[in-house]
This record gives C-alpha cells, sequence and structure tokens, in this order.
C-alpha cells in the first residue's frame, strides 16, 4: 500500500514499527486521542486507508481500569468508524487490530485451532473488550469497508516494552504450551495485501494473522539464550504459572485458510529466528 495517504493510528509497539516500516509522515501518524480525531480533522487529511493499532494492552491495567479499557478498545474504535463514515462515505478501508486473546485454549474443545468464525471466549476484560469492540464495529460496518485482524504475541526488532521478545527475555520462567505467534513484518504485509485487488476479499470478515505452526514462550526463550539475549529459561507448568497470574495467561492456536492463501506467511520458527537477529542487533 502506498503510504502517503495512509492514516495511521497508534504511537505503541506496532505502530512505531508500522510507521517506520511504511514511512508514514508525521501528518499521517496520528498520536493523540482516537476521541480527538474528529470529522473536519479526517476531512482534511483525507487518507485513502485508516489502520488502528490503539488500545489499552497491560492486562493488569486492564482489570483496575475498566471503564477506560472498555472506552478505548470498544467504543472509541465504534465512535472513530462513524465519523471516518460521515466524512468520507464507506469507501475508506478501516483495518483495526484486535488480538488473538479473544479465545482462551490453546485450542478449541475438540482440539482444533481457533478461526475467525469461532465465538470469543475471553479470558479478562482487556480480551472482553477486543472481542466486543470487533463485534460492536462488524455490526455498525455490515457491507463496508472494515477488516479486523486478530494477531498473537505480537513480536518486532523493536526494543519496545509491548514487544513479546522482550517480555519473554524477562521472565526466569517459561512455559511449554504451544501457541501462534505474529512478526510485526507478518502485520504490515497484511496491511498491504488489504489495498490489493486480491484483498478486496478480506473487507467485512475477521482475519487471523499469524505465522505457519506453532511455537512455544520456552522455544522462544531458547532462541533468544541462543542469540546471547538472556539465560536458559527454566521450564514452568501452565498449571503451576496460572497460579502466580492475575489475570491468568491466555494460550492460543489460530487458523485461517483465507489468510494464509492471501498473505503466505512463513513458518513461525524461520520468522523468529529472523526477527530475534534484527533484536539482537537493535539492543547493541
Ligand atoms: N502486543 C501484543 O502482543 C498484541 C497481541 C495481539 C493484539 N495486539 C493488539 O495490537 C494493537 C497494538 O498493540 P501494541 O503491541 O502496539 O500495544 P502498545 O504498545 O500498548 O500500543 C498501544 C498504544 O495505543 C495507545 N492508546 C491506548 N488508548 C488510546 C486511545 N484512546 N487513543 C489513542 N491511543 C491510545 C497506548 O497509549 P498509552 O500507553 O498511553 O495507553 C499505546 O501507545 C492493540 O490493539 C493490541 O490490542 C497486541
Amino acid at each position: 500500500m502506498g503510504a502517503a495517504r495512509w492514516l495511521l493510528i497508534g504511537r505503541g509497539h506496532l505502530g512505531s514499527f508500522l510507521k517506520t516500516r511504511f514511512s508514514v509522515p508525521e501528518a499521517l501518524h496520528w498520536t493523540r486521542d482516537l476521541d480527538e480525531l474528529d470529522e473536519a480533522t479526517l476531512r482534511k487529511l483525507s487518507p485513502t486507508a485508516v489502520v488502528n493499532t490503539a488500545g489499552k494492552t497491560e492486562l493488569s491495567w486492564c482489570e483496575a481500569n475498566a471503564a477506560e479499557t472498555f472506552r478505548c478498545n470498544a467504543a472509541a474504535p465504534l465512535n472513530l468508524y462513524r465519523r471516518i463514515k460521515a466524512a468520507a462515505g464507506e469507501a475508506i478501508p478501516f483495518i483495526h487490530v484486535s488480538s488473538g486473546c479473544v479465545w482462551d485454549g490453546p485450542y478449541r474443545a475438540d482440539g482444533k485451532p481457533f478461526g475467525p468464525e469461532d465465538p470469543p471466549s475471553p479470558a479478562c476484560f482487556y480480551s472482553w473488550t477486543k472481542a466486543a469492540g470487533d463485534a460492536m464495529l462488524l455490526r455498525e460496518a455490515a457491507g463496508g469497508k472494515l477488516a479486523i485482524l486478530r494477531p498473537r504475541q505480537v513480536y518486532s526488532p523493536l526494543a519496545a516494552e509491548r514487544n513479546t521478545l522482550s517480555k519473554l527475555r524477562r521472565y526466569p520462567k517459561l512455559i511449554d504450551t504451544p501457541n501462534s505467534m505474529t512478526s510485526a513484518e507478518t502485520i504490515a504485509r497484511t496491511v498491504d495485501k488489504l489495498t490489493e485487488p486480491a484483498g478486496a476479499a478480506a473487507f467485512g470478515r475477521i482475519l487471523c494473522v499469524y505465522e505457519r505452526g506453532t511455537t512455544t514462550p520456552f522455544e522462544v526463550g531458547m532462541f533468544l539464550a541462543r542469540a546471547g539475549l538472556r539465560a536458559e529459561p527454566e521450564l514452568i507448568d501452565k498449571s503451576a504459572l496460572d497460579r502466580t497470574l492475575k489475570p491468568k495467561r491466555v494460550d492460543t492456536v489460530l487458523s485461517d485458510p483465507f489468510f494464509e492463501a492471501l498473505v503466505q506467511p512463513p513458518k513461525v520458527q524461520d520468522e523468529l529466528r529472523r526477527v530475534i537477529n534484527h533484536f539482537r542487533e537493535a539492543q547493541r
């Protein structure tokens, strides 16, 4: 997607990655509150697409600040979508970054991975607000150009607090439970595809966004150790970890044949090794 007229919202881990990746100019990078992005500003900026990466993401903070979390993750994106429609009609693609954490797994009750059509099973307030935001947006945008992306454990070379590599570098003990993971580069490639003709069918739907296969926090910890970025992790049992964390950690494995055909994501271990190399360089 040509970044020239693309409005990027959010200044966190993913927003910072996409800003650099697409060379988004300052004028088209919205770093203030979602609710301050009014119709007049949208008309003036006249973007060809809007990508929303803003949201409250710290699980304990979300539990303790329920109203503000609901505002930022559910109400504000819906109201923004309404203002985009009022300013420019339904033609502008709105790409909203949600989360694979709306499902509490790692697998469905029948042992299969979660797909876009599966009903959410949120295990914490953050996940509830992401699922509610998605449901309200899908209802509001029926027939419009909305695409909801559900990544899982986002990672990049950036030295950011929300980078999953930064988190897995810190914890001494890690579980060996299967999970999907999502490179910020895979999200960027998905955003790119959504404006190509082949991506038109992605609007009006949820896309699970991830690399092929599964990994585990322990395996990533071992990759980081081999890269000299941490000591080898100790293994901790999932039930033992659940007893120490409130809200508990969510594990989720995703599957979405539509997404895989559209984006052709790499194998998760290959992408992890590539990104960890860049992550190590960024620490120097
Ligand atoms: N990190 C992951 O592994 C992961 C996994 C799946 C999905 N996601 C989703 O991906 C998106 C980006 O996450 P991230 O990793 O970049 O998280 P992040 O680093 O926490 O970035 C989110 C940014 O949104 C900002 N924000 C919160 N409420 C806002 C509002 N009302 N208006 C404007 N900005 C607001 C936050 O600012 P403050 O810090 O000031 O609140 C923060 O800068 C989020 O929607 C998240 O739910 C993330």
